[in-house]
């Protein structure tokens, strides 16, 4: 089952996005370009402005051969503004980004440059929009805990103001989640924000060891935290942000249909909960498309905006640009005549 993007939503409602890997989220069209641009084959993975790919591994392999065909700083820079000045156009205020220094790396593009680039894009749709973001470097878990550490590394050593966090992404069925210690103190000593993918395709042990051996504040998906009530208790009383990608759970058939998606009961049991759409070019949706299955959840207008207020506390932002948020927020709420709440 696929999320429809569109017009679910009123078009004010304030947004905010935590979990989008940012080569997830090119076109087929600007793949297809460049592709053809630079005499890059893509036929096999771009066919009706689709991506092609047909479970999480095959998935996973087509995200490489997008990525390989990001070259220069400036298709960067071009990807980083198309996706942000989407976002601001469903009405998102924040947005942070996933980036990859390894799939850059692949690509020929110096880890440097790849920032500077998409640096260069989100000032431009900061410009154009006014939307906030930052950038989260990921390490690739599925690389070994050498390309994670390394990683971790280049984004403590590079200190570029846009870069405030450090995660692991990858095949969340590689190696554990302690192989990867080295590289989470490396990124908290250096005071970046840590979030680890954890519970998508890994049951409840696995997010608990993760939580225990790299002590994430936020947890990519976590939705399988559901299955173990104790789990579900400790990431509620923890205070752990969960980054809740329902579009990209149904279509890797995470859960079979809407009905069966834990997000209203993790919100329910008191886990802080947020939406976001982790790869909404690849999983035919968008960010208001996630809003608006929290609202087929029961979410009333008042619980989505809570949605976008718990996405900028758990934000890696300083607290001033925290306070510009929740004020730009406030304001927002409150011509839609809705405080916005908890649900
Ligand atoms: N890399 C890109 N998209 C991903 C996802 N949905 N899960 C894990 N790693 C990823
Ligand atoms: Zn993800």
């Amino acid at each position: 089952m696929r999320l429809s993007p569109g017009a679910q939503m009123p078009p004010r409602l304030p947004l905010a996005e935590l979990h989008c890997h940012i080569e997830g989220a090119a076109s087929p069209r600007l793949v297809a370009e460049l592709g053809d641009l630079q005499g890059i084959d893509v036929s096999d993975i771009v066919a009706d402005n689709r991506f092609v790919w047909h479970d999480f591994s095959t998935f996973l392999g087509a995200y490489d051969r997008v990525a390989a065909v990001f070259r220069e700083p400036e298709h960067y820079r071009l990807l980083a503004r198309e996706h942000l000045t989407g976002l601001a156009a469903q009405g998102a205020i924040y947005a942070e980004i996933f980036i990859s220094p390894d799939h850059a790396e692949s690509a020929g593009l110096a880890p440097a440059d790849y920032v500077a680039g998409l640096a260069a894009g989100l000032r431009d749709a900061e410009e154009d929009t006014g939307i906030l973001a930052r950038m989260i470097v990921v390490g690739i878990r599925h690389l070994g805990p050498d390309a994670v550490e390394r990683a971790a590394r280049f984004a403590v050593d590079l200190r570029h103001p846009l870069v405030t966090g450090f995660g692991l992404a990858g095949d969340e069925r590689a190696g554990r989640p302690a192989d990867f210690a080295r590289a989470f103190d490396t990124a908290r000593e250096a005071g970046l924000g840590l979030t680890a993918h954890a519970g998508e395709f890994c049951g409840p042990e696995a997010i608990a060891e993760t939580l225990r051996a790299l002590r994430p504040s936020r947890l990519g998906h976590g939705v399988r935290a559901v299955e173990d009530v104790a789990l579900v208790r400790r990431i509620a009383q923890e205070g752990v942000t969960l980054e809740i990608c329902p579009g990209s759970n149904l279509a890797l058939g995470v859960y079979p249909g809407a009905a069966g998606h834990p997000l209203r009961a993790l919100a329910r049991a008191g886990c802080r909960v947020t939406v976001s759409s982790d790869d909404p070019t690849f999983f035919a949706t968008d960010l208001a498309a996630e809003y608006g299955f929290a609202a087929t959840q029961g979410f009333s207008e008042g619980e989505r905006i809570g949605l976008t207020r718990t996405a900028i506390e758990a934000a890696f932002i300083d607290a001033q640009t925290r306070g510009r948020l929740e004020e730009r927020l406030t304001l927002a709420a409150l011509t839609l005549g809705a405080p916005g709440s908890k649900p």
